[in-house]
């Protein structure tokens, strides 16, 4: 496959042969992540400290905006995974690339996710926290691809349920391109 290169108004390349279409502006990530660290600071208020894991590399943004929101102690890990090798094709098969360093055993956890598509990176996440011992775990995730689930995996903080399509933009990537937009958009590649 064969992508043009063209630039967005802040300079930045994308590797659609048009512009990724706005799906969700930055105004509507804003809100969105506003209210998502008001529901979490309020179900973890009389539990202590939370610790964060971002699932690198798509969660940075997201956890950057959503960690500084939030009105309760939290500590921040990385957890890195890979499951799609430069490609939009998925495979099921998730590898570990960077586990977390700190000790969660006893601690509250939160999974940060940028994107839930098939589930199986959050359903491999959990089971492989879960064998820390942590006092509790649940996932955040700012978008889910519902119709795409193929493991019954729970999201128990959801930004926004979008169709079958490829987004980037706000941390998620086309073959690593486009991670810095500031909005979530679609990449249609040259062929469709
Ligand atoms: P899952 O294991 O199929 O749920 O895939 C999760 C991972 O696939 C996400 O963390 C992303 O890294 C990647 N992914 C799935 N769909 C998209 C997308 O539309 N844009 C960017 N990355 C995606
Ligand atoms: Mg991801």
């Amino acid at each position: 496959m064969c992508y043009l290169t063209a630039f967005t108004n802040s300079g930045a390349p994308t590797v659609s042969d048009t512009l990724p279409s706005v799906l969700i502006s930055e105004a509507e990530i804003e809100s969105r992540v506003t209210e998502l660290a008001a529901d979490i600071s309020r179900d973890y208020q009389d539990k202590g400290d939370i610790v964060l894991i971002g699932v690198l590399k798509g969660a940075f943004i997201f956890l950057a905006d959503l960690s500084r929101r939030l009105t309760i102690p939290r500590t921040i890990e990385f957890i890195a995974v890979s499951s799609y090798p430069d490609s939009d094709v998925s495979s099921g098969a998730v590898r570990l690339v960077m586990d977390v360093r700190g000790n969660i055993e006893d601690r509250h956890v939160l999974i940060v996710e940028d994107i839930v598509d098939t589930g199986h990176t959050l359903a491999y996440l959990t089971e492989l926290l879960e064998s820390h011992h942590p006092a509790s775990i649940r996932s955040c995730a700012l978008v889910r691809k519902a119709e795409r689930a193929e493991v019954d995996v729970e999201v128990d903080y959801l930004g926004f349920d979008i169709g079958d399509e490829w987004v980037v933009g706000y941390g998620l990537d086309y073959a690593e391109h486009d991670r810095t937009l500031p909005f979530i958009g679609v990449v249609k590649p040259q062929d469709q």
